[in-house]
């Protein structure tokens, strides 16, 4: 054999099968041919169409078939999916294709034969030389009559429909297979077939083995006699093999060049041995997790692909360095390092890989600096340094990688700047990737970048305050991510210019100010998402090209009116957010025709009139949030249809009228119809209709009649406002079955939408908390609340209430409750707000609110309490207008002195003077009140530093306000 490159001897295989006759002659085919095609065709179902072309006469000028043209006999069946679109051929296989008994090339790939096995009678076609059935669908049993084809030299079974998909049990007919030098297997399924390599090794032709993905779990550790002579290609990535070490017969195979053994299930030990491979090019260990790295590696003088991703020791790298300091430093071109562990600075010896073109050293502990060591990588293309600890600075012969494409510094702790000098022979760039790797960019405005980058994903780097003028010249940008990069600029009309091949622009959470254009332009081929939201822009909503799937330019300073005709001929609008702007006028009832629509946020702004009511047509919509606009009329019926609703926030609007009486939205989390005129009782629905059900406020309408009880089924709600209505009765004991507010609410995922989501659609919502409504966003999920204030309820608050041990805030002030307040109200050991005030109830203050740590809000003035005030833990914190109107009440903080026998009030006659008063107040601070307050300060930060899901959701918070107000949060996780 000349050569052993598969390419020439494809190239052979074709020359000898390719009806060059043709130039000679011009049989046509034979009646015989004819009909066995016809037969076959008959039993396809052609989704592709292309069988559609086989009339006529003569077949072998039908699309696909290819003739002997001395004999016209069919030789060569090329069915392959011919088509980009992926349709297929399916059915039946028939055998009347035996009628080709001259076939020798069949090709059915990557059809979709779904169901069917691999007929036997195509091991009859005895003049068969290449067969490729791969990756269309067969299932079932390899059958062993293939290995009758004694001619066959290319055999692909590879099959995708793992688990479903081919298997093999006994090998043996392989062996019979003489002819054979390609063959793949990879994806049957081989976990009960042992004989395979011992049938390959009785071919002495073969020379490329694909094996991957195929269930192997045993491999013989010796053969009597390896065979392979010119085996070039061995594949047995992704297996089980559960062995410790690699069988030594494969490194007696001399003629490797590519050996891939990534995640085969071997670890633990790779043999010296390994150095026999003398030919290899190509080596991937990966996953292999080697004890110790094996010294001959170094001397594969050949290798130019090495992959050694989590496969090394830990404290390997240094050994690495030396191992390899042999020609593989000029031979190798790929070394992949990720996943090693590797805790120490990038090493100097790297430099030396003159011919590196990539270099990956992902997810290890790397830290430090990126050495200079690295610039002299003269070849490098690639450089993935991202998931490390790297935490000083960057050498700037970096910029002199003038053939390095792609610089990924993602998630380090670069404590640098990037100046033009580290770009400035990066000629070749075009992939730009320093997310999270808190470097700084220094680049001047009138710098001229000497590369044209496409990728620019810079989200959270420091760029600002100027809007970066270099900009200007890239003219081939399709991703560009600079969220929150502190520019405080106004946006050039430039900008508007190199968009025009973008596909998603991300520029949220700066100050950018300026005027919006008029219209856009985007890359026209793709989804266009664009998000410009925080920051200062002006001006009216702007024009969209038709293939804009999402647009986010919440919280901005622009206006206007949504233009009449703006949902014409942007049908792919799916995400839609112009929340917290200053846009007014009606809601166009062009916006029914985006009926792709997914999110469509108007919140906060001026919009007016009635709302829509063509919601049917949205049967995707999944967030629908108008709040705090001026809309009035009454709820729009359609809204009731959408399915698959999640979030509803119509709140503070002026909305009128009863609920429907039923509807379709089974899938709704989140309902917040609050600070609206809503009248009437509280439809059956809310209970019994949306079991999903996380978020209600009905705050601040005009309801009337009981609290439905059976709202207490609903086994996710944590947030209950029902304040300032006109309810009326008593509250069922039944609350106390709330399940969701039982425990302490866990954080939550409040992704609304399974495929994408976005910070830009947060949910936010005024919630009574800390004795005040605030504004939350994502912290929502951790909160649970009930809230029935400012009603006309009645009766005894049920004991069963304070079995809601996760519940932080309790408000139900301003009603008729009367009786006690149960000692049992101590059991809240969560709770931060707590609000009785108002109402009719009796007895003592019990002294187990003592006990709760985190309350910081306490109100139970205007009841008519007595005896004496609790004192200890947070207790002390609280001022007298706590207990204000209840004139039963005695002790500190009140200057009404306690009996010291039973605890009832003493006379005013007899609290001490004005003078005396005061001193008590300061010595009640001083002795007590800042005590308590230093208590309360440090149990919620020993919780937060106790509990990693708190501390992560506060910091998370506390970051999201500081960016939110242009302050950069120290705390970084
Ligand atoms: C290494 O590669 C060179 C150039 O491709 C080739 O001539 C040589 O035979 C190879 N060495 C081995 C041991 O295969
Ligand atoms: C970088 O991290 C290493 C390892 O954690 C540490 O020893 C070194 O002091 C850090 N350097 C700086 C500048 O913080
Ligand atoms: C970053 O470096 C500066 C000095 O260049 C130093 O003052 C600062 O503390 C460093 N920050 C961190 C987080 O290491």
């Amino acid at each position: 054999m000349a050569t052993n490159s598969i390419q020439f001897q494809l190239v052979l295989l074709f020359l000898c099968i390719h009806p060059w006759s043709q130039l000679l002659s011009n049989a046509a085919c034979t009646r015989k041919d004819r009909k066995a095609l016809l037969g076959f065709k008959a039993e396809i179902d052609d989704l592709a169409g292309i069988l559609s072309s086989w009339t006529g006469s003569d077949c072998c000028k039908w699309l696909g078939v290819g003739c002997d043209k001395k004999t016209g006999h069919v030789t060569r069946l090329n069915l392959r999916r011919p088509d980009p679109l992926g349709k297929t051929l399916q059915g039946n296989l028939s055998s009347s294709l035996l009628g080709l008994r001259h076939l020798r090339y069949l090709d059915l790939s990557l059809n979709s034969f779904g169901g069917i096995s691999i007929p036997s009678f195509i091991g009859e076609f005895k003049e068969l030389r290449y067969l490729n059935l791969s990756k269309s669908g067969f299932v079932g049993r390899v059958p062993d009559e293939l290995g009758n084809l004694s001619r066959l030299q290319y055999l692909d079974l590879q099959s995708q429909s793992f688990p479903v998909g081919l298997y093999m049990i006994d090998a043996l007919w392989i062996s019979r297979l003489t002819s054979l030098w390609y063959i793949d297997m990879s994806g049957v399924n081989l976990s009960n077939c042992f004989n395979l390599l011992q049938a390959l090794n009785m071919l002495p032709t073969v020379e490329t083995i694909h094996l991957s993905l195929s269930q192997m779990n045993t491999i013989p550790q010796s053969l009597p006699h390896t065979n392979f002579r010119y085996l070039s290609f061995l594949d047995l990535s992704l297996n089980d093999f559960d062995s410790t070490e690699i069988p030594g017969f494969l490194f007696s195979i001399r003629s490797l060049k590519h050996l891939d053994l990534r995640d085969s299930g071997f670890r633990g030990i790779v043999s010296d041995a390994i150095s026999n491979l003398s030919s290899l090019e190509f080596l991937d260990l990966s996953g292999i997790s080697m004890a110790k790295i094996p010294r001959s590696l170094g001397s594969l003088c050949n290798l130019t692909i090495l992959n050694l991703e989590n496969a090394l020791p830990s404290n390997g790298l240094s050994e690495l360095g030396q191992v390899l300091d042999g020609c593989a430093k000029d031979s190798l071109q790929e070394l992949r390092l990720a996943m090693n562990g590797f805790s120490d600075h990038i090493p100097d010896w790297i430099g030396d890989f003159k011919n590196l073109r990539i270099l990956d050293l992902y997810q290890n502990n790397f830290y430090g600096s990126i050495p200079e060591a690295i610039g002299r990588l003269s070849s490098l293309e690639i450089l993935g340094l991202s998931r490390n600890q790297l935490n000083e600075t960057v050498s700037e012969n970096i910029g002199q990688l003038s053939r390095l494409i792609t610089l990924d510094l993602t998630f380090n702790t670069l404590n640098t700047t990037l100046t033009e000098a580290h770009f400035a022979n990066l000629k070749s760039l075009k992939h730009l990737d320093l997310y999270n790797s808190s470097l700084r960019l220094n680049l001047s405005s009138d710098w001229f970048p000497p590369f044209q980058v496409e990728y620019f994903y810079t989200r959270g780097c420091q760029f600002g305050p100027k809007f970066p003028s270099w900009l200007r010249n890239q003219r081939k940008i399709q991703y560009l991510d600079m969220s929150g990069s502190g520019i405080t600029d106004a946006m050039p009309d430039w900008f508007w210019n190199i968009t025009s091949h973008m596909t998603e622009l991300y520029m949220s959470d700066n100050q950018i100010s300026g005027k919006m254009p008029k219209s856009f332009s985007f890359a026209d081929n793709e989804p266009v998402h664009i998000d410009l939201s925080y920051n200062r822009l002006e001006g009216a909503l702007p024009q969209l090209p038709p293939n804009v799937e999402g647009l986010y330019l919440s919280t901005n300073s622009l206006s206007g009116p949504i233009p009449p005709t703006f949902g014409n001929e942007i049908s792919n609008l799916t995400y839609f957010s112009i929340s917290s702007n200053n846009f007014y006028g009606s809601i166009p009832s062009s916006l029914c025709k985006l009926q792709k629509l997914k999110a469509l946020d108007l919140s906060k702004n001026q919009f007016s009139g009635e709302i829509l009511d063509c919601w049917d047509k949205f049967p995707d919509m999944e967030y629908l949030d108008l709040a705090s606009n001026s809309l009035s009329g009454n709820f729009p019926k359609s809204i009731s249809l959408l399915g698959s609703l999640k979030l509803l926030d119509l709140s503070n609007n002026s909305l009128f009228g009863p609920l429907p009486d039923s509807v379709e939205c089974v899938s709704v989390n989140t309902l917040d119809l609050s600070q609206n005129n809503f009248t009437g009782k509280i439809p059956s629905w809310i209970s019994e209709s949306l079991p999903m059900l996380r978020i209600l406020s009905l705050r601040s309408n005009s309801f009337i009649g009981d609290i439905p009880s059976n709202i207490s089924n609903l086994q996710n709600l944590h947030i209950l406002d029902l304040s300032s209505n006109n309810f009326s009765g008593s509250i069922s004991k039944n609350f106390g079955n709330l399940s969701s507010m039982k425990v302490a609410p866990a954080e939550q995922s409040y992704a609304y939408f399974d495929d994408f989501s976005w910070d830009g659609l947060i949910m936010k919502m005024w919630v009574m908390t800390k004795g005040r409504y605030l504004e939350y966003g994502k912290l929502l999920s951790l909160l649970a609340v009930m809230d029935f204030s400012e009603n006309n309820l009645l009766g005894q608050i049920p004991e069963e209430i304070t079995d809601l041990h996760g519940l932080q805030s309790l408000n139900l002030s301003g009603n008729h409750f009367t009786g006690n307040i149960t000692d049992k109200f101590g059991d809240l050991r969560l709770l931060e707000t707590l609000d009785l005030s108002k109402n009719e109830l009796e007895g003592k203050v019990p002294a187990s609110l003592s006990g709760l740590n985190f309350l910081s809000h306490l109100n139970l003035s205007y009841n008519h309490l007595q005896g004496r005030i609790p004192s200890g833990g947070q207790m002390n914190t609280f001022d007298d207008s706590v207990y204000a109107g209840n004139d039963g009440l005695c002790g500190l903080p009140l200057k009404v002195k306690c009996d010291a026998d039973n605890g009832s009030k003493v006379p005013p006659t007899e609290v001490g003077d004005n003078g005396d008063g005061h001193i008590n107040g300061m010595l009640w601070y001083f002795l007590g009140g800042a005590p308590g307050l230093v208590i309360g300060f440090w149990t919620v930060w020993g919780a937060l530093l106790l509990n990693s899901r708190w501390r992560h959701a506060y910091f998370t918070y506390v970051d999201k306000l500081c960016e939110k107000f242009g302050i950069r949060s120290k705390y970084r996780f």
